[in-house]
């Protein structure tokens, strides 16, 4: 864990081991740099980095300068990445402290900027190693300290952006953490016993629900897929906060499939894989409680996981089994791969007794949004116009986009059934859209959104610096974002 100082003194006549210069491509170099480099190898495109050895031209020992592109483009995503190479490259040099600034002011307020820099400080420096061996003293070096150098007036402003930024980047590891353990660790009961320390480090209130309190209270979804794996069910409420006056009720709500096999429809090997991967929507959950606690939100948020394990066995659910949910509506299964909306049904349903503002559902739950978005954007569904354009604006600020889909009633007859209320797919034809239709029959007139994280849930290679390999954490920006403006 990093600390991160906001100071005011001048960057470059403060001595360190390593300074970093965030610099512009259309934004001439200070004059004691400039000197120091041929200005054709380094032009500040964004992303572009070049090392220098001052040699006393300017205090620090070595100066990386970060290019962070037009001035008037800057976004807070370039800046967060800017972050996640600055610690890389100080790790890389195994600096334990390092100093970082801007050659001049951004084009967005000091605390965007200091929040995306804290967020990339953090996240740039993550890794899952748990069980990695014989590593050296050089691979496990990790960067202490950095202090950012603005200018007085900014710096106020600016603690409470690295505040809120290393509160939400952590919020994004934990999350990550929990999609990177291998599926024997994360069993539901472990994501039971995760929630109630998360509880008592984050002052919430959390309920877990074993399997004889899911059968006497009819949680006919989660029993029913978890019932072919030794791993038994859970489901998981966590409490933030409590309702009442300007304090409305959030419902987050997430998909917390600890290893999905397919079921007796069993996975392809290729497609099982990252199958550890398919309690991301839970993690996010899980991540943005432990965020909007630390940030302290005047909201009252409940937080709500079905999780179970989906595997093939004699006492696997079957195709044309039918399932009687919590709510007595009855699903007619067709395919044991299309879980994730058989577990959700329940949570969805039990999300109602809150009374919520809006319940916002996160879960890696189609194939079909790997197709249509790939992984630059979550799918949104929603039965609520405001709260979708909640979530697309949050999903701008956090860089966690969205795109959003139709929610049409002709969709949702095609998840009808003959001899069901519903029928769990609805053939290939707009895979992702027909499973949002299914989950929003769950949730009454509530103000509902589905956010279909399947493709942006997991990085078989990152993309952005401040990404890793594996489970990325997504849905926590966007959630404490989401909620920070709600509040
Ligand atoms: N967990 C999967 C969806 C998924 C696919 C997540 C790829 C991450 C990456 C989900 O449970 C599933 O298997 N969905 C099926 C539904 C189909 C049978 C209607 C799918 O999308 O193929
Ligand atoms: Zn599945
Ligand atoms: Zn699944």
């Amino acid at each position: 864990m990093m600390e991160i100082t906001i100071k005011t003194d001048n960057l470059l006549q403060t001595p360190s081991d390593l300074c970093v210069l965030g610099v512009f491509e259309d934004a001439p170099l200070p004059a004691e740099i400039a000197g120091l480099l041929e200005p054709a190898d380094f032009t500040g495109k964004a992303k572009q980095t070049l090392l220098l050895y001052p040699r006393g031209a300017v205090a620090p020992r070595r100066l990386l300068l970060i290019g962070l592109g037009k001035h008037a483009d800057a976004s807070a995503d370039t800046i967060r990445q800017a972050g996640a190479l600055a610690v890389q490259q100080a790790r890389t040099l195994q600096v334990a402290a390092f100093t970082m600034g801007a050659s001049i002011d951004m084009p967005l307020t000091p605390e965007v900027v200091a929040q995306a820099l804290a967020e990339g400080l953090e996240l740039g420096a993550y890794r899952y190693w748990h069980y990695r061996t014989g590593l050296t003293a050089a691979q496990t070096f990790e960067v202490q300290r950095a202090d950012l150098f603005t200018s007085s007036a900014n710096a106020q402003a600016a603690r409470a952006g690295v505040a809120a930024g290393q509160i939400i980047g952590r919020g994004v590891e934990f999350a990550r953490d929990l999609v990177n353990s291998p599926g024997y660790a994360m069993t539901p009961a472990r994501m039971g016993d995760e929630a109630v320390e998360l509880g008592q480090r984050a002052g919430l209130k959390v309920t877990v629900l074993n399997k004889a309190q899911l059968t006497e209270q009819g949680f006919g979804g989660i029993l029913t897929v978890g019932q072919g794996s030794a791993n038994d069910p859970r489901f998981i409420v966590m409490e933030y906060g409590t309702a009442g006056a300007g304090k409305p009720t959030i419902c987050l709500v997430g998909k917390g499939l600890t290893f999905d096999s397919g079921g007796l429809s069993l996975k392809p090997a290729d497609a099982m894989d990252t199958m550890k991967s398919d309690m991301g929507g839970a993690a996010a959950v899980f991540g943005a409680m432990q965020a909007v606690a630390g940030l302290k939100l005047p909201l009252h948020v409940v937080g709500l996981v079905s999780s179970a394990e989906n595997m093939p066995s004699s006492t696997a659910y079957r195709p044309g089994d039918i399932i009687k949910t919590l709510s007595g509506k009855t699903i007619e299964v067709l395919n044991t791969d299309a879980e994730g909306r058989i577990i959700l049904a329940d949570a969805l349903f039990y999300a109602q007794r809150y009374n919520p503002a809006a319940i916002v559902e996160l879960s890696t739950l189609t194939g079909a949004i790997v197709i249509a978005l790939g992984p630059h954007a979550t799918g949104l569904f929603a039965t609520d116009q405001a709260l979708a354009d909640k979530l697309s604006r949050a999903g701008e600020a956090s860089s966690e986009r969205v795109w959003q889909f139709p929610m049409w009633p002709e969709y949702h007859e095609m998840v009808k059934s003959e001899i069901a209320d519903l029928k769990n797919i609805g053939g290939r034809p707009a895979g992702s859209i027909t499973a949002g239709t299914f989950l929003a029959a769950f949730v009454g007139d509530y103000p509902f959104a589905h956010l279909d994280i399947a493709a942006t849930g997991w990085a078989a290679s990152p993309i952005k610096a401040y990404e890793s390999q594996g489970g990325t954490g997504v849905g926590v920006r966007l959630l404490t974002e989401f909620l920070r403006h709600y509040a």
